[in-house]
């Protein structure tokens, strides 16, 4: 079974309203079907939401993935997708998280500066900044809730 990861940037289209419990209610809505569905996929990683702007994180196998990134290509709530890594894959990192979600921190606004960003524009990424990026969600315990 080959394995893939996957990293994409886009634009969310939507108004963002105010938080409920911390979290955009579009994203929330996303992350319900995500949560749903990933796990009979096989399917694990990690979503970044901030100023309009997504960062998605996936890890899987190569035909579900693909399946996935279409359907999310398609999905009228963003636009602008673009990847940002799109690689084989030893074993998933991303253990018990079929989408984590990271919450804006004191430790977001560090890896801007240490980035030297003035702004989350995940579209200008470069590979190691990509990179951080993921690590800093698959670390962070800034999150809403644990769903396995
Ligand atoms: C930024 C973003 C990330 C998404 N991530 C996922 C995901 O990880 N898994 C998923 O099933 N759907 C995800 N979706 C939703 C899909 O585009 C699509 O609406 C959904 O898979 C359809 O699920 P359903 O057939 O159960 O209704 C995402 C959508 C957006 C806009």
């Amino acid at each position: 079974m080959a394995l893939i990861r996957l990293a994409y940037a886009s634009e969310a289209t939507f108004k963002a309203l105010p938080l409920e419990k911390g979290v955009e209610p579009h994203v929330a809505q996303i992350l319900m079907t995500s949560r749903k569905n990933n796990p009979r996929k096989g399917l694990v990683g990690g979503l970044y939401y901030e100023d309009n702007r997504f960062f998605q994180y996936l890890e899987g196998e190569k035909q579900a993935l693909y399946q996935l990134y279409d359907k999310i290509e398609g999905d009228d709530r963003h636009k602008n997708v673009k990847i940002l890594i799109d690689e084989p894959l030893d074993e998933r990192s991303f253990v018990n998280w079929s989408m984590k979600h990271m919450l804006t921190t004191e430790d977001f606004v560090g890896f801007l500066r240490e980035h030297n960003l003035d702004e989350f524009d995940p579209h200008a990424f470069d590979r190691s900044t990509c990179e951080s990026m993921i690590e800093l969600i698959r670390e962070s315990s800034h999150v809403d809730k644990p769903v396995s």
